[in-house]
């Protein structure tokens, strides 16, 4: 099932998807993300959970400074762009086939002292997760992710196999249907999941999740 209608200014609230580019200030910094909605579909174009996790961060209650992220799902990249210009060292995920367009929005919207900080690479979730080291992340960020019932069990593999106890999960969420709350109540099932943020003009809740430990050691 299509995330959203298919279909050109079907709604007006989502003619902005159809936009060429996105823009936007954060971190101090302008930002401008291409978008090619016609091309890569929901992978090229920002949504409004990528804002709201954003401003989340801004809001300084997730120290960033050289920590290790990992962005899931990161279509156009905003959230890991932001996060790297905050002070992060971020491994930029999504799927192979958006990964030129997600390199190029990188690229073009960090300065040359940040690019370092920044890889992108292939994660498609539940896929070669031995090429990302267990437990080897501070934070995993994921906005707009939980949409595809699919994708849940690997989508909860992955973030098992990324976390330790003492990594913190942030993920902006549009609940559109019952079945994206039922990720949540899976998530539950192996991390600790809060509200932490909710943007009332946006609809989007995000929620902050902590691995639980191996019931053995209850
Ligand atoms: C709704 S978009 C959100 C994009 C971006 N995070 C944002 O909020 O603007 C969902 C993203 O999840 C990615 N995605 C979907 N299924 C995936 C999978 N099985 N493995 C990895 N990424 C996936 C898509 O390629 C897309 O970039």
């Amino acid at each position: 099932m299509a995330l959203v209608p298919y279909v050109e200014n079907a709604l007006p609230a989502l003619s902005k998807l159809h936009n060429s580019s996105a823009q936007f200030r954060f971190a101090n910094h302008n930002l401008s993300l291409a978008q090619d909605w016609k091309k890569l579909g929901v992978a090229a174009v920002v949504w409004d959970a990528a804002v709201v996790m954003c401003m989340y961060l801004e809001l300084g209650k997730v120290e960033l400074q050289r920590k290790k992220v990992i962005e899931l799902g990161a279509g156009t990249g905003l959230v890991g762009i932001v996060a790297a210009l905050m002070g992060a060292k971020v491994t930029i995920t999504d799927r192979q086939p958006a990964l030129d367009f997600l390199a190029a929005n990188v690229k073009a919207n960090l300065p040359p002292d940040s690019q370092e900080s920044v890889v992108v690479s292939e994660l498609t979730w539940g896929e070669g997760l031995d090429r990302y080291p267990p437990g080897g992340f501070d934070i995993v960020l994921g906005a707009d992710i939980i949409y595809l019932e699919d994708t849940f069990v690997p989508l909860l593999r992955t973030l098992e196999h990324l976390c330790s106890s003492t990594t913190e999960v942030l993920l902006a969420c549009k609940i559109r249907y019952k079945r994206d709350t039922d990720f949540l109540g899976m998530l539950g099932t192996s991390f600790a999941v809060e509200e932490v943020y909710y943007d009332k003009e946006r609809d989007i809740y995000v929620y902050k999740a902590l691995k639980l430990p191996p019931r053995g050691d209850l």
